[in-house]
C-alpha cells in the first residue's frame, strides 16, 4: 500500500473536518462508555436512525454499572427496532467485566479494550482513539471504501487481510490529533465519499492525490466478494386478541432473535382453512377475522416471507402470555420482522 498517499490523508482531511462536519450526538463528549454504545449501535444502522436510541440508551443506562445491572427484557426493549440484538446482549456481558475486572472503570489500553468480549478492532480503534486520542485507527465500511478509492485498489475490502493490512498502513501515518483524524476518515465515508452513489470528488479534500479521482475508477470502487444467497423461510404469523389483549410468547434462549417476544407463528403460509385449524391446534376457538396481510423481513443470512392473520378469538387461552396493547408497546421488546403486523393493525386495536 503506498504510503506516501496515505501520509497525505491527515494534512487534507483534518482542515477539511474543522472547517464543518455534522454534528452528532456520540460527538459532544469524549466518555469512552458513551463512543462504545454509539459506535456498536452504528455497527449496520444509519446515523439518523441511532440517535433517538443512542439518547433513550443513555438515560436510561447512565453507566457501565447501570448496564452491567440491567434486567435483559428492558435492555431488549431499550434496542427494539435496531436489530441485530447480540450486539446488546455482548454489552451486557462486557459491561458485566468491565464491573468485575476494572471496578467499573473502561479500559483505557487497547489491549484491554480489545480484550473485551464483542469487542473487535474496529470498535477498539474507535474507543481508543475517539475517547483516548491514541494513534489507533479505526477501520469499517466507509474507512476501507476511502482507502481503497484514494490507492485505486481493486482488492475485496471483504477480506480480512485487506483490513489487516489498510489498518496497519494507517496507524503508520495516525497524526496528533488521533480522534478527530478518526471521525474525519468516517466524515468523508459518510458524506463526499459515501457508499452505493457516485462520489462527489469535486468537493473532496483528497482530490489532489486521490488515485481513483486522477485514474476515474472511485465510482467503481471498491471491491467486493459476492454476497452469499439469502434462504427464505415462510411464516405464518398469528395475532390473536381477545377481551382487548393480544399472545404473544418468548422466543427460545438461542437462535435467531433469541429471548425476544414474537406473536406465535408457524411454519410455512397457511391458507385461511389451513390457519383456522392451527388456531384450534393451538387450543382455542376463532370468532372473527380481521385481517391477512403479507411481510418480509430480510435478515443476514435468511429472509422470512410471512403472512399475519389477526384473529378476534372467543376466549384467551392456550400457552400464551396475554397482554393489552398498552403493556405490549411499553414493556415487550417485539422484533421488527413481528412488530410490522402489530403497526399493520395499530389502527383501531385499543
Ligand atoms: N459510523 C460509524 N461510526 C461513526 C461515527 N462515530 N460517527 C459517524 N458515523 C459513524
Amino acid at each position: 500500500m503506498d504510503h506516501n498517499l496515505l501520509s497525505c490523508l491527515p494534512e487534507a482531511l483534518l482542515p477539511w473536518y474543522d472547517a464543518g462536519h455534522r454534528e452528532l450526538p456520540w460527538r459532544e463528549d469524549k466518555d469512552p462508555y458513551h463512543i462504545w454504545v454509539s459506535e456498536i449501535m452504528l455497527q449496520q444502522t444509519r446515523v439518523e436512525a441511532v440517535k433517538g436510541y443512542y439518547a433513550r440508551f443513555l438515560q436510561a443506562l447512565p453507566t457501565v454499572t447501570a448496564l452491567a445491572e440491567c434486567d435483559d427484557d428492558a435492555l431488549h426493549k431499550l434496542w427494539e427496532g435496531l436489530g441485530y440484538y447480540n450486539r446488546v446482549r455482548n454489552m451486557k456481558k462486557t459491561a458485566r467485566q468491565i464491573v468485575d475486572k476494572h471496578d467499573g472503570i473502561f479500559p483505557d489500553t487497547y489491549e484491554q479494550v480489545l480484550a473485551l468480549p464483542g469487542i473487535g478492532a474496529y470498535t477498539a480503534g474507535a474507543i481508543c482513539s475517539i475517547a483516548y486520542n491514541q494513534p489507533i485507527p479505526a477501520v469499517d465500511g466507509n474507512v476501507l471504501r476511502v482507502i481503497s478509492r484514494i490507492t485505486d485498489d481493486h482488492t475485496p475490502i471483504d477480506l480480512p487481510a485487506y483490513k489487516n493490512t489498510v489498518q496497519q498502513n494507517l496507524a503508520e501515518i495516525y497524526p496528533d490529533r488521533a480522534g478527530d483524524f478518526t471521525q474525519a476518515l468516517m466524515e468523508l465515508g459518510a458524506t463526499v465519499c459515501g457508499p452505493n452513489r457516485q462520489p462527489d470528488c469535486e468537493n473532496c479534500p483528497c482530490k489532489a492525490f486521490c488515485l481513483g479521482f486522477v485514474r476515474k475508477t472511485a465510482v467503481n470502487l471498491p471491491i467486493k466478494l459476492p454476497k452469499r444467497e439469502r434462504k427464505t423461510e415462510e411464516k405464518t404469523v398469528f395475532i390473536l386478541s381477545c377481551d382487548g389483549k393480544y399472545a404473544i410468547q418468548k422466543r427460545p434462549a438461542q437462535g435467531l432473535l433469541a429471548g425476544l417476544w414474537q406473536f406465535p407463528n408457524v411454519p410455512g403460509k397457511l391458507n385461511t382453512q389451513a390457519f383456522l385449524k392451527q388456531v384450534e391446534r393451538f387450543g382455542l376457538k376463532s370468532k372473527e377475522i380481521k385481517l391477512k396481510v403479507e411481510r418480509k423481513h430480510i435478515f443476514t443470512h435468511i429472509e422470512w416471507d410471512m403472512c399475519g392473520v389477526y384473529i378476534e378469538l372467543a376466549e384467551c387461552g392456550g400457552d400464551f402470555v396475554w397482554l393489552t396493547a398498552e403493556r405490549i408497546d411499553k414493556e415487550i421488546a417485539l422484533p421488527t420482522a413481528f412488530r410490522q403486523f402489530w403497526e399493520e393493525i395499530s389502527t383501531g386495536k385499543n
